[in-house]
């Protein structure tokens, strides 16, 4: 389908999320999160790995995913999971939007539709991490602009100079129900 312009007017009648994960979707996440330009090798390996785990071994894996699809193509997804040893709080390990889609409103929609469905389970807090670097200055305003707050800075986390930015947002069911 072509016309970016009916596109940004009514993007979300294009876009169809989904849940149940795909064999094709190892392949899938790896060309998303390697078009952002954003992550090391490295990190890209460790996103396939999760797609990979979530593939083998189902929601026990802990790993569950949201994956948005324009046109039968995987263009973004979410990965999510509950964190161990606490009663309602669920880490976003992973969002990323296909680089020629970002700016659309995708990350809006794909991380509100993480959201309800944390709630849906029971979930009450979603963390999410980012490094204080300026190369993720514009990461931290997107989930600013999304309803997170910075909770914490760990200095010198990932090396020296580069901070970890712990942002939060509370969800709950009644706010999950509203959204649907
Ligand atoms: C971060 C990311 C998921 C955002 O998705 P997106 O579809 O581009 O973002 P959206 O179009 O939904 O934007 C949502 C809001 O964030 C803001 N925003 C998004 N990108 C921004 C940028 N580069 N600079 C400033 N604000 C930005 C938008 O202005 C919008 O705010 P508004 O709705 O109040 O106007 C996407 O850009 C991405 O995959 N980036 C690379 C990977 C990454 O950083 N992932 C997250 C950390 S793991």
């Amino acid at each position: 389908m072509s016309g970016g312009g009916l596109r940004r007017e009514s993007p979300n009648e294009e876009w169809k999320l989904r849940e149940k994960p795909r064999e094709s979707d190892a392949a899938a996440v790896r060309s998303i999160v390697e078009s952002t330009g954003f992550f090391h090798p490295y990190e890209v390996d460790v996103a396939e790995e999760l797609i990979v785990e979530r593939l083998r071994k189902g929601p026990s894996s802990g790993y569950h995913f949201v994956f948005a699809m324009l046109d039968g193509e995987t263009i973004g997804y979410a990965c999510h999971g509950p964190i161990a040893c606490t009663q309602c709080s669920h880490d976003l390990y992973w969002l990323a939007v296909a680089s020629p889609q970002q700016g659309k409103g995708l990350g809006r929609r794909l991380l509100g539709e993480t959201e309800r469905r944390i709630a849906t389970m029971g979930g009450r807090r979603v963390y999410v991490e980012t490094s204080g670097r300026p190369q993720y200055a514009a990461t931290r305003t997107f989930y600013e602009r999304c309803g997170y707050r910075l909770e914490a800075t760990l200095d010198d986390f990932y090396a020296p100079g580069d901070s970890k930015c712990v942002y939060v947002r509370v969800v709950d069911a009644g706010w999950a129900q509203a959204k649907q």
